[in-house]
């Protein structure tokens, strides 16, 4: 069955065609990074304008690099939540209109679970397993049972993993995008120079959750508080030492949540999880069975999207010609059904 997948949940457009859930046939992802880079952040309304103006060219480029012709598609995916409601907005409208035209189903998709499905497009992964999704707007350690079988075991009680990323990157002036600019100064940087504390998080807060802003707050605002004698402040060190800082703290969550679960089988997912000293931290553990999915596919991707909703469409589900976007997904917020 070959399923065409559609992402626009943020400043990705991306279009792919991916036969049963798992062969990639073709994947354009276009980029506004570029576009955004002078904000130092995504602009939600010029990020929908832009998918507005890419998505049709994107389209074409995808069914060219397959070969595929439209005919041949079987059905559509798309991500319709969670995310920006603009940009989510013109990749479904797409979705509609193409389904409407090709006469095939489409099927509205949720981005958490895509990304959770990412590593299965290059190999096999049984459940249940622990899932990472550590992304620019989402911070999760949660429990998969199948495609859409989601427990959530842990969540950031403020800021998003990658917004930590992006907020110090932004605030030291190292670039843009955050998270990639700081995983690169901190390889020539030494994390021993600050060691800013693990957050204690209070009452009506869970074991598994993390914090960001006070680990944000201690680098910008405290910095020399936490600076250790005999290191340079440079930006390679304090980059470092913030990622050390922020990984570990997701680490030592998750590996909570191993114990606790006795579920051993580890797969990450989000932008975050192209982190090298992330995949450092938990390849070098031979107690866990870690998948990461290639870098290509952590990031925001349509590939995902077609390989989620493979599954759905396969079976017989489809959406409504009503079918709509959400911006936050309050079904990962525990308690969870
Ligand atoms: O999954 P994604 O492309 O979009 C969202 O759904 O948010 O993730 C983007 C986030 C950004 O915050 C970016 O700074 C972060 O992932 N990121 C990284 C790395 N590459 C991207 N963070 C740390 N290290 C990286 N190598
Ligand atoms: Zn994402």
């Amino acid at each position: 069955m070959l399923v065409l997948g559609i992402e626009s949940s943020c400043d990705e457009c991306s279009i792919a065609l991916v036969a049963d859930g798992k062969e990639i046939l073709s994947q354009v992802i276009a980029t506004q990074i570029e576009i955004h880079r002078r904000f130092s952040g995504v602009v939600p309304e010029i990020a929908s304008r832009t998918h507005t103006e890419w998505i049709l060219p994107v389209y074409r480029r995808a069914l060219a690099e397959s070969a595929v012709t439209p005919a041949d598609i079987d059905g559509i995916a798309v991500t319709s939540r969670p995310g920006l409601s603009g940009s989510l907005i013109v990749g479904l409208s797409f979705a509609k209109g193409l389904a409407a035209s090709l006469d095939k189903p489409f099927v509205a998709t949720d981005h958490i679970l895509a990304h959770l499905y990412a590593p299965r497009l290059v190999q096999e992964i049984e459940y249940p397993f622990i899932g990472l999704l550590v992304s620019g707007g989402h911070t999760l350690i949660c429990r998969m049972d199948g495609i859409d079988e989601l427990t959530v075991l842990g969540t950031t009680i403020d800021d998003a993993c990658g917004e930590a990323f992006d907020k110090i990157a932004k605030y030291f002036g190292f670039g843009y995008p955050g998270g990639v600019v700081i995983d690169r100064l901190a390889r020539k940087g030494d994390s021993r120079a600050a060691k800013f504390p693990d957050p204690t998080l209070h009452k009506g807060e869970h074991r598994y959750d993390v914090s960001y802003s006070g680990l944000k707050t201690a680098v910008i605002n405290q910095l020399d508080q936490f600076w250790n004698e005999g290191f340079e402040k440079t930006p390679e060190n304090i980059a470092a030492s913030f990622e050390r800082a922020a990984v570990d703290m997701l680490v030592r969550r998750l590996l909570l949540a191993v114990d606790d679960t006795g579920i051993h089988t580890v797969v990450a997912g989000g932008g975050v999880a192209a982190n090298s000293y992330l995949r450092q931290a938990l390849n070098k553990r031979t107690d866990l069975d870690v998948r990461f999915p290639p870098a290509e596919l952590c990031t925001d991707n349509a590939a995902m999207v077609a390989g989620l909703g493979y599954h759905y469409l396969s079976s017989g589900v489809r959406s409504d010609w009503a079918a709509n976007v959400s911006a936050r997904v309050s079904r990962f917020r525990r308690p969870y059904p």
